[in-house]
């Protein structure tokens, strides 16, 4: 038995199954302007207090399986280009570390999927991003649909451009210290690289930096496209746990098989099955 919606979202705050009525176009505009003026909007308090202790004891029983990877990127997934400036963006290259509890350690009656199987969930995340109903799915990969993110002290994540239009994140348990997410919305443009505003920013040297500082049961929806983000490094014994639903465009689509081994150490047979709708580009 699936977790019941109303014991983990506060449909009281966020009305987010009652399309047609005012309230619920309340939420909506206020989404949109918030979205509309820096990409990133936050829904505090999304996940009912109560229900945290549940969706923690979750994430660390499922926590031994986790799958960590190492990687040292630019903010912008790239090789190096020896051809630049030392100093140039493309050649800033930073460690990363990640560590995914896969999708296939919360099964149906899993309060975080219960979530993100709950229709209504999806109807409100389609409406407030704007997309249309014939290219807004739920990420069909067994591994990666819906996931969490998983991050122990000295880590965190450096900056970067996203590869994909936006991501669906919910706020679970912080560390004791560090995690803030720290963003520079609009620095870059489809045909601008803005590469010294980039600079200035990896510098500290720019004051279009804003930083937020997400508490458990937030969610966040953020188009990080075009805006320059991290996470700052974290410390203490607490995890920090972020659970990152998936849509994606075009159904049926699935993570390809080097994309899934490297990230969640592992693959299924469906990611062999369904090699022409990959997509990469997802977690980042
Ligand atoms: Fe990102």
């Amino acid at each position: 038995m699936t977790t019941p919606i109303g014991t983990l979202i506060d449909l009281e705050r966020y009305p987010v199954d009652q399309i047609g009525h005012d309230s619920f176009g309340k939420l909506l505009d206020e989404v949109h302007g918030a979205l509309a003026h820096d990409g990133c909007a936050v829904l505090p308090g999304f996940i009912r207090r109560d229900a945290l202790p549940t969706l923690v004891a979750e994430a660390d029983s499922v926590a031994p399986n986790a799958h960590a990877s190492h990687s040292r990127t630019n903010a912008y997934f790239t090789r190096d280009d020896p051809a630049r400036d030392p100093s140039h963006p493309i050649r800033r290259f930073y460690d990363r570390s990640n560590a995914f509890i896969p999708a296939d350690n919360f099964p149906a009656d899993s309060p975080l999927r219960s979530i993100y199987a709950w229709p209504p969930f999806m109807e409100f995340i389609r409406l407030a991003l704007g997309e249309r109903e014939d290219r807004f799915f739920r990420y069909d990969d067994p591994l990666a649909d819906v996931i969490i993110n998983m991050v122990d002290a000295g880590n965190g994540f450096p900056w970067h451009f996203d590869t994909n239009n936006y991501t669906v994140t919910l706020a679970i348990q912080n560390a004791e210290e560090g995690g803030e997410f720290e963003y520079a919305p609009a620095l870059r443009t489809s045909d601008d690289e803005c590469f010294d505003a980039v600079r200035e920013v990896l510098d500290g040297q720019s004051d279009r930096v804003k930083t937020l500082v997400l508490n458990p049961g937030d969610l966040q929806i953020f188009k990080g496209r075009y805006a320059l983000h991290r996470v700052l490094p974290v410390s203490g014994t607490r995890r920090r746990y972020v659970g990152i639903f998936s849509f994606v465009e075009r159904e049926g689509m699935c993570g390809s098989v080097e994309r899934t081994r490297q990230l969640y150490g592992r693959v299924l047979p469906r990611h062999h099955e369904r090699a022409g709708l990959r997509n990469d580009q997802l977690v980042d």
